[in-house]
């Protein structure tokens, strides 16, 4: 099945590789050309490069917004029609850094991101927060753990958006658990009880509570 990742940056690099080597097959873009290209030319047949962020979800039944938080609602904005009856899946944490790696919270206290960027979303898009749980370094070495392996958390308010997501994290190497609704995306930040677990199924559902 094909996917597409807009933003091949730090995060987006890293799901893209794990996709590709789950079979998926990928279309990617970013605001630069050459990172994406770069990224596909390592990748290899299973992903192409797109022309632009619209041009890249088509064909594409999910695509992963791998993007800071501060740019988010511009690119969602710019191909809101065609998001319409995909899976949009958003590992962003709600911070911006700064100069000095400083990290400042860009929402207030207790709102959960995952329900401010469903707000941004068109009609007949289903979202799920997910893919930002780990730190790009750990998501890759936590990957396709044996004989166990390692959990990838989602959160997320639509049934059809849950079974679409735990295919892709299976695909990238992990067992899916649900973190619960949109409302717990905060669980999944930097910050959260769950951000940089690395459990396996029981320890997981143990600490969702079976969500
Ligand atoms: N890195 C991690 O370990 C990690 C782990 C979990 C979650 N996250 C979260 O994931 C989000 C992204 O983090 P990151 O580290 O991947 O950031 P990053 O390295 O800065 O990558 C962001 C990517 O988005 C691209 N981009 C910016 N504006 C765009 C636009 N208008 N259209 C298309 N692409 C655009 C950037 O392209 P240019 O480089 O050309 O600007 C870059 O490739 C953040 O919210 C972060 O908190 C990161």
């Amino acid at each position: 099945m094909t996917t597409a990742i807009i933003g091949t940056g730090g995060i987006g690099s890293v799901i893209a590789r794990q996709l590709a080597s789950g079979g998926e097959t990928l279309r990617l873009s970013s605001a630069d050309y050459e990172s994406a290209r770069t990224l596909a030319a390592q990748i290899g047949h299973a992903a192409v490069v797109a022309a632009g962020n619209r041009d890249a979800l088509q064909g594409a039944g999910a695509v992963v917004l791998a993007l800071r938080f501060t740019v988010l609602k511009g690119v969602i904005d710019q191909i809101a029609d065609p998001l319409a009856g995909k899976l949009v899946v958003v590992p962003s944490n709600p911070l911006s850094t700064g100069a000095h790696g400083n990290l400042t919270p860009l929402l207030p206290e207790g709102q959960s991101s995952g329900q401010v960027v469903a707000g941004w979303l068109p009609a007949g898009a289903r979202l799920a927060m997910a893919f930002g749980t780990m730190s790009a370094d750990l998501f890759e070495s936590a990957a396709n753990r044996s004989p166990e392996p390692a959990v990838l958390f989602y959160a997320t308010d639509d049934d059809r958006a849950g079974e679409e997501v735990e295919r892709l994290i299976r695909t990238a190497g992990f067992e899916p658990v649900k973190a619960g609704g949109l409302e717990q995306s905060g669980r999944l930040e930097v910050g959260g009880d769950l951000h940089d677990l690395v459990a396996g199924p029981a320890q997981a559902r143990s600490v969702t509570g079976g969500a």
